[in-house]
């Protein structure tokens, strides 16, 4: 190796070292990214700097509804469904499964819930929220309620059986629940969250964005959400889903 050599491959080296160091900016950039902060290892320090932005960059998105309302699951099935799968990255999505429940408290101190359609309707509510409790991550309990509301016709204690078994879940804990001072609880927590609704939800499904409902949001929640979400994210860049054009839907709901 002669000595031009030499100079050439540590050049190459050095070069290559500073494309994959992010540390290569002035201190008072340290903060500006995980990765820059991470090569000059401050992450610690750094935290609090990108933390709170990475935090706020999602989307709130709240579903108030009811398991057998037949607007509700068409929701899901023209809307919500193929958004969350698309753009769960940039949503925080919160399922509250009550609606225009009501509750009265029984002499032995449990809720007591009546519901819009029916008995099968509340059985549905607790199953759904005792999966949310139980199952805890929404990228498995999502689907499991998605499946539930597609189907249009069984009731949602056959529907949970069907869609446990396609999706691997163990039923039985939940169905447990769904029947216990638990579920119970539990459900009444989704009451609370739907009651301190402010302004009271007038029908279902009932959306807050960014925990505000107007008509307009739900208008547009209901025609196309993907583009809802896609215009109220404020990160960059925008998912690739954003830039697809969909068509406009009908929307459905239930006073
Ligand atoms: C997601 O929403 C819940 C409320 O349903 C809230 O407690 C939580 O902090 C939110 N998380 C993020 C990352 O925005
Ligand atoms: C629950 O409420 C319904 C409707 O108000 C009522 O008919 C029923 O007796 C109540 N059940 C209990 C256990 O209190
Ligand atoms: C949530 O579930 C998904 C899909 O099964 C999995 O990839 C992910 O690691 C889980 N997240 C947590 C925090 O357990």
């Amino acid at each position: 190796m002669t000595k031009l050599h030499i100079v050439v491959i540590f050049a190459v080296v050095v070069f290559a070292t500073s494309l994959e160091n992010k540390c290569n900016v002035p201190p008072e950039f340290w903060c500006s990214s995980e990765e820059v902060a991470r090569d000059c290892q401050v992450t610690e320090q750094c935290h609090r700097y990108y933390e709170p932005k990475a935090k706020t960059d999602k989307v709130q998105l709240t579903l108030y509804f009811e398991s057998l309302c037949p607007d509700c699951k068409n929701f899901f099935r023209s809307q919500l469904t193929k958004t969350y799968t698309a753009l769960s990255d940039i949503i925080n999505l919160t399922l509250v499964p009550y609606g225009n429940a009501r509750e009265e408290k029984d002499a032995s101190g449990k809720w007591n819930y009546t519901c819009q359609h029916g008995e099968d309707e509340c059985v549905g509510n607790l199953i759904e929220t005792c999966a949310i409790h139980l199952l805890k991550n929404i990228s498995v309990y999502f689907p499991f309620i998605s499946c539930i509301e597609h189907d249009q016709f069984g009731t949602p204690q056959f529907s949970a059986k069907k869609c446990a078994k396609q999706q691997g879940i163990d039923l039985q804990p939940i169905m447990d629940c769904s029947t216990s001072s638990l579920g119970n609880s539990l459900e009444h927590q989704m009451a609370l969250k739907t009651e301190a609704l402010n302004p009271p939800h007038k029908y279902v499904p009932w959306v807050t964005l960014n925990g505000v409902h107007t008509e307009e949001i739900e208008k547009k929640a209901e025609a196309d959400l993907t583009a809802l979400i896609c215009d109220t994210y404020k990160g960059s860049p925008k998912p690739a889903a954003c830039n697809k054009k969909t068509g406009l839907h009908h929307s459905w709901r239930e006073f």
